[in-house]
């Protein structure tokens, strides 16, 4: 079987069988959703009856007795019951063959038989986005981890990703910053001259606010930080070489978070605000000659024909200021033309904090009405809510600042520590180190994704970490678990035999393992890891009642070969899952 073959999915086949009864019973309702869903009663129901009845002038339980007995009648379908029952419900239970084969078939697939959904699909998902000379915050986790999860998930179902980390390089800030440093030589914030354990970006972050309180202390400063920014867009070589070093200190900062956290962003998808810079002209002559913008008292401005204010008016998008400078918003005009009309995507993903959903409203709205905007290009602000503190109140340290990352990162990685180290006392400081960090960090990332995206979650290192429960430590545990009874199988499986009847913690289990394609095809339309997540948490929990109930390497040798089939499966689902959420899934814990 090739590396692109997909196994279709029971759920898929069953549907399609029900359709096709449907056809044949309804002729004029060829097309109807059959309405198949998972089910309590059987392996599947369909609830098409209760719709179509009433078109079709007939009792919806008369309805489904039809679709039953076509259904029975059909030929190459896995379905071997059809059960009407209740008001217009139909049953669906499946051969055990049928089940079984689709385990052999994913077992025997290198991408489980999931097909690629998004193949060839153009995506680009812009995420992360730090600002530079400012240290990353908590604000910042959920974008990193969650573009990121969505970068593995599209890819892996072929999409072709293009990932844009829309630094925040640019602005009036920077003058007052480098006039600060060239006033005080004395300042430290390079990398090398650093005590160990402070970043640069840190450094960088307090000689910040040290520039903004002399800036609103001393106006002659003041004048001197304005004439440094006119300098810095006009490129003059000295404060273009200052800026260029504090850009290239705080990606380094922010690439240890990154190489920490495992994410997929290198150097190469950086396009900070900067790397529009050239392009602003261009698209604001572009959006004055189609008269998009419109000048109002000096400035260039985009009035909203969908949006309005408290008081009525359009909301706007300033576009450039009276004196003549640009910003935020003009930047993300030119990020929208740049991303249809040089990058060509057929998607495009903003994953910012849901407080800027106005913003990306109006930015989608003028592009748009200029046309970089069309109809086949399917455009998001992937929105998300705010971590809280373990209180559910604002994220703030004790001193009422902002919670710095790593800071979080250490104390997530601290609490695994100490729970590893309880479980297994007799492992050395570097396998315990390993295995918090892997932990640690998973938890974390874990707890961030599995949050209803668009909700404020609470940040509570406490839960995160627990083995139980659905947290990412209880899943990488379950994984290690299945890799020690595989370990102790040893490789001498005979080949799975589909003509064995299925226990029913084996059926439960199969089918949830069945689903994991579909559940993909679901965060990739809803752009909601959760999904994931709750599907690898039920994955466990089946798997769970699958080895309370069947025992695998006790049992008699036909039965072993499936059951071990079954954990590999697992395990395979496991690991992939996890994969894509960014959690690593270590062999032991
Ligand atoms: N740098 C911004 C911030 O920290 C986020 C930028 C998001 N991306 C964008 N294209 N506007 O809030």
């Amino acid at each position: 079987m090739s590396n692109t073959d997909e196994v279709p999915g029971l759920i898929g086949q069953v549907a399609a069988a029900v359709s096709d009864a449907i056809g044949r019973e309804l002729p004029a309702q060829a097309d109807a959703d059959p309405v198949v869903r998972p089910s309590e009663h059987a392996d599947f129901q369909s609830n098409a009856a209760l719709a179509l009845a009433k078109r079709a002038r007939t009792k919806p339980a008369d309805l489904a007795a039809r679709i039953a007995a076509a259904l029975h009648n059909a030929t190459g379908t896995p379905i071997t019951e059809a059960v009407a029952s209740g008001p217009g419900f139909l049953n669906l239970t499946l051969a055990d063959t049928a089940i079984w084969r689709q385990v052999a078939g994913r077992l025997a697939h290198a991408r489980l038989g999931v097909g690629l959904t998004q193949s060839g699909r153009r995506t680009v998902i812009d995420y992360s986005a730090p600002n530079i000379a400012k240290e990353m915050h908590v604000g910042h986790l959920r974008t990193t981890i969650i573009g990121d999860c969505l970068a593995r998930v599209l890819g892996f179902l072929g999409a072709e990703v293009i990932r844009q980390n829309h630094l925040g390089d640019w602005g009036t800030q920077f003058g007052m910053l480098i006039q600060y440093l060239d006033e005080h030589p004395e300042a430290h914030w390079h990398h090398d001259d650093l005590a160990a354990g402070t970043s640069t970006v840190s450094a960088l972050d307090g000689l910040y606010r040290a520039a903004r309180a002399v800036f609103d202390a001393d106006s002659a400063f003041a004048d001197r930080a304005r004439a440094r920014v006119v300098a810095l867009q006009a490129g003059d070589a000295a404060t273009v070489a200052r800026w260029r070093g504090i850009v290239a200190e705080s990606e380094l900062a922010f690439r240890e978070i990154y190489d920490r956290l495992g994410v997929l962003l290198t150097p190469e998808d950086s396009a900070g605000e900067s790397f529009y810079n050239p392009q602003l002209a261009g698209v604001v002559d572009e959006l004055t000659a189609s008269g998009v913008v419109v000048e109002s008292d000096g400035a260039l401005v985009f009035f909203s024909a969908e949006v309005t204010g408290p008081d009525g008016d359009p909301v706007t998008l300033m576009v450039r200021k009276t004196d003549g400078g640009y910003g935020y918003d003009t930047t993300d005009l030119a990020t929208i033309r740049y991303r249809t009309r040089d990058l060509k995507a057929d998607r495009i993903l903003y994953v910012v904090d849901a407080r800027q959903a106005l913003h990306f409203r109006l930015i989608f709205e003028a592009a748009r009405r200029a046309g970089w905007l069309t109809d086949d290009i399917d455009v998001t602000h992937v929105a998300f809510g705010t971590v809280l503190g373990p209180d559910g109140r604002p994220f703030k340290t004790r001193e009422g600042g902002t919670v710095k990352l790593m800071d979080l990162l250490d104390a997530a990685v601290d609490r695994a520590a100490a729970i590893v180290t309880d479980k297994n006392p007799d492992l050395d400081r570097d396998t315990v180190d390993r295995i918090a960090e892997q932990a640690g960090i998973g938890a974390v990332k874990y707890a961030d994704l599995s949050a209803s995206r668009t909700k404020d979650y609470a940040f509570d290192v406490e839960h995160m970490v627990s083995f139980t429960g659905n947290t990412g430590v209880y899943l990488q545990y379950a994984h290690t678990r299945i890799c020690s009874i595989l370990r102790k199988a040893g490789d001498t499986t005979p080949d799975l035999n589909p003509t064995l009847p299925l226990h029913p913690a084996e059926r439960a289990l199969a089918l949830v393992l069945d689903a994991f394609a579909t559940t993909l095809t679901d965060v990739a339309a809803t752009l909601e890891p959760h999904r994931l997540c709750g599907y690898l948490f039920d994955l466990a929990k089946a798997f769970t009642d699958f080895y309370e109930a069947c025992p695998v390497l006790a049992a008699d040798p036909a039965e072993r070969g499936n059951r071990l089939a079954l954990c590999r499966l697992t395990a395979h689902t496991l690991r992939t899952g996890l994969g894509l959420l960014g959690i690593a899934a270590p062999e032991r814990m």
